[in-house]
């Protein structure tokens, strides 16, 4: 086998590998590295010093530097690139010359960027599962006395027709039993292991309904702009889930807006990164004109029960990560306090093929 045999294969490795001589100059490095730390390839880049190659990651150089001085290479470790924030985990290597002497070392890396996502999604679950249990137990008891509480309080109000003072109390009480109500059924809904019914969907007539049911909790001159290409291909999904999904985001987006402003909804085709040719997607962005979010507050929203309205119960966009899970899709948001936020929901086509828990 030749050179070039060695050649292609580090070339088309799916972990990006960089080697450098004793004196820092770069001897090989692949695509998959190139494309992990975001630099364009230059013809002139072999040979030439591994610092001013990847002047834009010191970190990287830093590691590399201490290759020959380090006197255990780790076995493994890890290291987030500024300022993408990616997180690579590399393993170091000396290049050794028949007799033995150090001539130059190498790194071999991987993006784990979605590894890392991944294994932070599955810590939320579990920390999920055991939180709703109690959840689910305690909403469960507090359904009946609070259906109690607002009977009777009606029964009382109707006793009490000439004491308007009485009534009004009265009246308070069965609407602040009803909030709880509503309370304990999002908890409930919230808790309750989704299970898919799923189906050939298309997701703008999912978008659609969501508009419908959200409208009705519009006050205010709020207009929405629904833009729908046609031809969207259809995705494995439970349409029912999916317009509660949209109904949570859009009813953030009028809340957000306090009754003044636009939101727009924009679905497209798209594709996931898979790291081969990519999965077929629906993407939806909704963008309103609210009043955006601190750092603090997006890095919580969806956590269950994290809210910033008195009347909210924080779980809308916890649901909504859960809908967005049990589809195999992703969510991400972009906001800036002042200027609005905006969601992008994407969904694969083939998420899920049948009930899933
Ligand atoms: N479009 C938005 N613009 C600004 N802030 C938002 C937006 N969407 C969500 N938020 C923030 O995220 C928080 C959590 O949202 P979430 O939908 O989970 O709960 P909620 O709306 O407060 O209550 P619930 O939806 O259960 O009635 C909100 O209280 C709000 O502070
Ligand atoms: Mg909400």
């Amino acid at each position: 086998m030749g050179d070039a045999f060695f050649r292609h294969m580090v070339a088309g490795m799916r972990n990006g590998v960089l080697a450098f001589t004793r004196d820092g100059r770069l001897t090989l490095i692949n695509d998959e590295a190139y494309a992990i730390f975001d630099i364009p390839r230059r013809p002139c880049d072999l040979g030439r010093p591994v610092a001013e190659v990847l002047q834009e990651h010191p970190e990287v150089v830093r590691v590399l530097n201490s290759a020959f001085d380090v006197h255990l290479l780790p076995n493994r470790a890890e290291l987030r690139l500024r300022p993408s924030g990616k997180v690579i985990g590399y393993t170091l290597g000396l290049v050794r010359d028949d007799a033995g002497g150090v001539i130059g070392a190498s790194m071999f890396f991987k993006d784990l960027t979605r590894v890392e996502q991944l294994e932070e999604r599955e810590r939320l679950r579990d920390r999920l599962a055991a939180v709703g249990e109690m959840a689910a137990a305690i909403a469960h008891e507090v359904k009946n006395p609070l259906a109690g509480i607002e009977v009777m309080a009606g029964l009382l109000r109707r006793r009490v027709a000439d004491a308007p003072d009485a009534q009004k109390v009265l009246t308070d009480i069965i609407t602040e039993a009803k909030m709880a109500n509503k309370i304990v059924q999002e908890v409930l809904e919230f808790v309750r292991p989704i299970r898919l019914q799923v189906d050939r969907t298309a997701v703008a007539s999912a978008v659609q309904s969501a508009v419908q049911m959200a409208e009705t909790k519009v006050r205010g001159s709020i207009s929405v702009d629904v833009r729908l290409p046609e031809g969207l291909p259809l995705i494995h999904g439970d349409q029912h889930q999916l317009t509660q999904l949209f109904t949570n985001l859009l009813t953030n987006a009028y809340e957000a807006m306090e009754g003044r402003g636009r939101v727009v909804v924009t679905a497209s085709a798209a594709r996931i990164d898979d790291g081969t040719e990519g999965r077929a997607a629906v993407l939806v962005e909704l963008a309103d004109e609210g009043p955006g979010m601190t750092p603090e507050v997006a890095e919580r929203v969806f956590s269950p029960f994290f809210t910033t309205k008195p009347q909210g119960s924080g779980l809308g966009l916890a649901i909504v990560r859960k809908i967005v899970d049990a589809h195999d899709g992703s969510i991400d948001l972009q906001t800036t306090p002042g200027a609005g936020t905006t969601i992008r929901v994407t969904l694969p086509v083939r998420g899920v093929d049948e009930f899933t828990n």
